[in-house]
């Protein structure tokens, strides 16, 4: 590894630990034990993501890692599982994966469970960038508690960064369209930076050339079919789109009818509510998500990757959704390895095109209250 990195809003930056006094454990266990001036209250306020501290702003840093945390609750997931919890501890903040949220049908192996904390992982660190915080992001640190995902810590002052500022913004407003996209397509000055955003978090982007598309279509479809008629399958993703609370997919979001589409979409089971309208996505583009490992620590990667990539492709006008149905059945995923000659493996297809401006889109999918996904016990006064 170099010695210069990529912070959360694709900037090169030294690396962190080039920049800060290295100090001996024993310092660190002292500072531990140093009381906290004044106790912590902290507020929540789910739906705007923020949280405020109400004591003394020496308590600046708890209350950003809370409010990261509260952030981070609007991360993409897949079926909107939210399978994440955080953890605020003085100086630390802590990600968990929430199995009891697994698609244990559809995701045995966790990849999407992985790869959905992974995009809350970044959404945190570039909340925490804007409000002008550095941290040391430890991935899966304890190999005896591989359900924590990720550790941030070393917390230093940099000032804040527009760029992550802007992209917090982003985070508001991203959501996933899932109607055809507009005629005009997606320049390649946009994809281009929409890679590099992603590819700075240390996975692969591969645009998807027409005959790659093609095979993408067909595996597709022959994932739909194989999704289909799997009853655990059906069972599954029934339950994650037929709940009326804040976890899954509420209709608003789901198309009265399948759009027309290239490659398929996936096929929810049922009709939802939302417009489609006559158009075909012929201007879309596919772009493939991998890496050379298949392992928990590079689905983490792949998720902030996504995040990246996603909240990117928002800034610039960009409509991007996940294809995960070919990735979840064996079979096609082993063709999309195919169609990138075995040189990796694949996380996620995107879909990229422009969306259609003449309609305003689906609403934003509910959210867990932050009570429900960050524990602010450890710093909260008694
Ligand atoms: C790992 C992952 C896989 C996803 N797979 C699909 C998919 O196959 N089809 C789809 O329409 N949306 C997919 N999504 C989008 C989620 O359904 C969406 O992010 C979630 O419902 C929250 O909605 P929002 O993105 O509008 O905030 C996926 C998202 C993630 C993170």
């Amino acid at each position: 590894m170099g010695r210069a990195s990529h912070n959360p809003s694709g900037r090169m930056v030294r690396r962190r630990q080039d920049l800060r006094p290295v100090r001996s454990a024993g310092e660190y266990r002292r500072m531990d034990r140093q009381p906290r001036p004044g106790a912590l209250r902290v507020r929540h306020d789910v739906f705007e993501g923020r949280v405020e501290s109400m004591s003394q702003t020496d308590h600046a840093l708890t209350t950003a890692l809370a409010q990261a945390a509260a952030t981070a609750g609007r991360a993409p997931s897949v079926h909107n599982t939210q399978p994440w919890r955080w953890r605020v501890l003085p100086d630390t903040l802590e990600l968990r994966v929430v199995r009891d949220r697994q698609l244990t049908a559809t995701d045995p192996e966790g990849r999407l469970l992985i790869l959905s904390c992974g995009a809350a992982l970044h959404h945190a660190r570039v909340a925490l960038a804007a409000e002008g915080w550095q941290a040391v992001v430890e991935r899966i640190p304890d190999p005896g508690d591989e359900d924590l995902l990720a550790r941030l810590t070393g917390l230093t002052r940099v000032g804040a960064d527009p760029e992550a500022m802007h992209l917090v913004q982003c985070m508001r407003i991203r959501h996933t369209d899932r109607r055809p996209v507009g005629d005009e397509p997606v320049t390649d000055s946009a994809l281009t930076e929409i890679t590099e955003a992603a590819t700075a978090e240390g996975v692969r982007l591969q645009q998807l050339d027409r005959d790659q598309v093609l095979q993408l279509a067909t595996a597709a479809s022959q994932a739909d079919t194989v999704e289909s008629e799997d009853p655990q399958l059906r069972t599954e993703l029934a339950y994650w789109t037929s709940r009326a609370d804040d976890v899954g997919l509420p209709a608003a979001v789901l198309p009265e009818s399948p759009p027309q589409t290239t490659v398929p979409g996936r096929d929810f089971g049922r009709a939802g509510t939302l417009p489609v309208g006559p158009g075909h996505d012929q201007a879309a583009g596919y772009a493939l998500l991998y890496g050379d490992e298949d392992e928990p620590i590079t689905w983490l990667r792949a998720g902030e990757a996504l995040s990246a990539g996603w909240l990117t492709a928002t800034r610039l006008g960009v409509s991007m959704v996940p294809l995960s149905g070919v990735i979840e059945v064996p079979s096609t995923r082993a063709e999309l390895r195919g169609v990138l000659a075995g040189m990796g493996y694949p996380y996620l297809v995107l879909r990229l095109g422009r969306a259609d401006p003449t309609h305003a889109g689906p609403p934003h999918t509910p959210r867990l209250a932050m009570e429900q996904v960050v524990d602010t016990s450890a710093v909260r006064d008694t």
